[in-house]
């Protein structure tokens, strides 16, 4: 069964534009995790734009799932997740220099930094994730790293409203799984992905995970956490195709 991880960020980002107390990521992971989520992820900025360091500290205490910890390739952060170790972690870029132009980690450019990174965490018994474009390069690169999963950016899938492009962003994203399932890795997807666009890219078979917020955070305003997170897991689970919801 294809599981999904619900990124609760977009709720610290609600917190933080007063400074105050609510609403509390963390009890809304938790809530989450009772809807069906099967794990948590929160991205820790370097900074600290949204998710604090208490909230993964307090996440990593009370969830019951798995937390997925989504950091920056530094120095400072590799620290801190080796100090509070979560039971994945995912690299992404936060820098330009660590970008590419369709924004997932340039692997092949920074091979030995994050073949070290991957190699000290996974040492810790942290399932290491490199966040990469569907590209056959950056896959091949990551494999090389020692990274055995890899979390395919679905952005310009996701952002395109043209259907020929889309349909072409999703050929590559199949292609890219195959590719990195050939090659023995775990196979997880996300971003911008939402309740219109989720079910095609569910039913890429490698793909094990994905990595959703914005939407699942978005429809809760108007539907309640419970529902948008339940119907966002069985829309995945179908793997049908076609079956979005509005
Ligand atoms: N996966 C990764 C690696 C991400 O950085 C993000 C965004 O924080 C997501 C998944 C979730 O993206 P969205 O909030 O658009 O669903």
């Amino acid at each position: 069964m294809i599981k999904l991880g619900v990124n609760v960020d977009h709720v610290a980002t609600i917190r933080q534009a007063r400074g105050g107390r609510y609403p509390d990521p963390v009890a809304w992971a938790l809530e989450a995790e009772r809807a069906g989520a099967d794990s948590i992820t929160v991205h820790l900025r370097e900074d600290r734009r949204h998710i604090q360091e208490r909230d993964v500290i307090a996440l990593l205490g009370m969830t019951q799932t798995r937390v997925n910890l989504e950091m920056a390739a530094t120095p400072a952060m590799v620290a801190w997740a080796l100090a509070h170790p979560p039971a994945d972690c995912c690299l992404v870029p936060e820098k330009r220099e660590e970008l590419t132009t369709e924004g997932g980690l340039d692997v092949l450019g920074h091979g030995p930094r994050l073949a070290e990174i991957v190699q000290t965490l996974t040492q810790k018994g942290i399932q290491v994730s490199l966040f990469i474009d569907p590209w056959e390069q950056q896959i091949r690169a990551a494999h090389q790293c020692g990274a055995r999963v890899v979390e395919l950016h679905t952005g310009r899938y996701a952002e395109t409203h043209d259907r020929e492009q889309q349909a072409k962003e999703l050929a590559q994203l199949q292609k890219a799984a195959r590719w990195a399932s050939e090659l023995g890795m775990k196979v997880h997807a996300g971003h911008g992905l939402h309740y219109h666009n989720v079910v095609d890219v569910a039913a890429i078979d490698p793909i094990v995970e994905l990595n959703i917020g914005h939407a699942i955070v978005s429809r809760a305003i108007f539907t309640g956490l419970t529902e948008a997170v339940t119907t966002m897991k069985r829309l995945i689970q179908t793997r049908s195709g076609g079956n979005n919801v509005s």
